[in-house]
């Protein structure tokens, strides 16, 4: 393994000075160099002294009385020194605050205090993912899926967003839902749950993370969900760390929530690119999603909300504007109602993207191609879902 360059950024001198020693004692990593100030803007000169040092890893601590100022550090230097991968230092007690910092970009959230053993796990982990060619220090988009109330199409949308996705990149489809269906759907039977990688989270890298998951024929990961009513709740930290370790492997993460709200489902949904709520044309289910986005978008974050009518028809006298201003978000996509198609996919296992061109698969690759619209790698070629693979 060559040796990593790594610079530290601590305002607290012992904190920096434990740090450096830390790295150097993984022998896989050297300090090279050290800064007991935050970078303030783009242009600052810590900026520009760190650059010079072409670090792989950025290693910076988050003090507790300060974490605003180390957030908007690990965005500037995420932005001005793209190649290095930036480690967050900080407690694992708060969620928000992993979420926060992973939404800044941090490869890694490492638990303070630190010990070497963390230190070079996390080492070790970057150097695996970077020797594969396609991998880089970006992390995955996560777009979850929500119903408005049970029966909405969660499931059905999120397993074929999934497999839509996966036409072009590396996706994971992860279910979260109270009882999970999507290997139902897809006619897999999984040998591991969510449960199993949240109990080996103490151990859980991306190698032990993919053998819990079970790979569709197109190449979709699933990481199943519970086949029981699950008693023990995920604590939010489990789930973060979790999350933290998914969007590291995998270009695209969809989550299906279906009807679970809880706070895993809220955390989710902050680190969410996208949050599609999936509703049908009538009263209820709208006053239902009016009810769910307000739930979990109290950060501040309606515009990550997205409407997603499923079933749809047009409604005389339904007037779509006031429904978009009741329930606060935007309609995002509409998928057409085919009850036949949809459920002999169902019951059959056979994914509606798995059943030829239809109406309902251009409707779902379409909303994959809008999701992903801004995404510059994207290959922009049609989505040739319908070849077998
Ligand atoms: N676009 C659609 N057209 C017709 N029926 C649909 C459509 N989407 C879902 N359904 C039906 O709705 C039922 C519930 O879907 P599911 O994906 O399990 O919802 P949820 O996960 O929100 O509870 C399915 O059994 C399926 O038959
Ligand atoms: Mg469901």
């Amino acid at each position: 393994m060559p040796e990593l360059s790594v610079a530290v950024f601590a305002t607290d001198n012992d904190q920096r000075a434990v740090l450096q020693v830390l790295v150097d004692g993984t022998s896989v990593a050297r300090s090279v160099c050290s800064n007991s100030s935050m970078p303030l803007a783009a242009n600052d000169p810590v900026i520009r002294k760190t650059q010079a040092f072409a670090p792989d890893v950025i290693v910076v601590d988050m003090p507790g009385n300060d974490v605003a100022t180390a957030l908007r550090a690990i965005e500037f230097l995420r932005q001005e020194i793209p190649d290095a991968a930036v480690f967050a230092i900080g407690p694992m007690t708060q969620p928000q605050l992993i979420v926060s910092a992973m939404r800044a970009g941090v490869r890694e959230f490492i638990a303070r205090p630190t010990s070497t053993s963390d230190l070079l796990d996390a080492f070790v982990r970057l150097t695996a993912t970077r020797r594969k060619p396609s991998r880089d220090n970006s992390r995955g988009k996560v777009f979850s899926v929500v119903n408005a109330k049970g029966g909405s199409g969660a499931t059905t949308v999120a397993v074929n967003l999934a497999l839509a996705l996966q036409v072009h990149h590396s996706t994971a489809l992860v279910d979260l839902a109270p009882m999970g269906h999507c290997t139902l759907h897809l006619n897999l039977r999984p040998s591991f749950t969510v449960g199993d990688a949240v109990t080996n989270l103490h151990r859980l890298d991306s190698s032990l993370l993919e053998s819990f998951m079970v790979r569709h024929d197109r190449g979709l990961q699933v990481l199943a969900g519970s086949s029981f009513p699950s008693i023990v709740e995920q604590s939010t930290s489990d789930i973060a760390r979790l999350f933290d370790t998914i969007v590291g492997m995998f270009k695209y993460v969809v989550v299906d929530v279906s009807s679970r709200l809880d706070s895993a489902t809220h955390l989710v949904s902050n680190l969410s690119e996208k949050i599609l709520l999936i509703g049908h044309t009538d009263v209820a289910s709208l006053w239902s999603a009016g009810r769910v986005a307000q739930y979990l978008g109290d950060t501040g974050s309606r515009d990550r909300f997205g409407l997603v009518l499923n079933r749809y028809r047009k409604i005389a006298g339904f007037d779509e504007r006031q429904a978009e201003t009741a329930i606060g978000s935007p309609i995002l996509w509409r998928i057409p109602n085919q009850y036949v198609a949809v459920s002999t996919a169902i019951d059959c296992g056979v994914p509606l993207m798995d059943q030829g061109n239809s109406e309902i698969s251009r409707s779902i690759a379409g909303l994959a191609d809008h999701l992903t619209k801004d995404d510059l790698d994207v290959k922009r070629k049609a989505w040739s879902l319908f070849k077998t693979v």
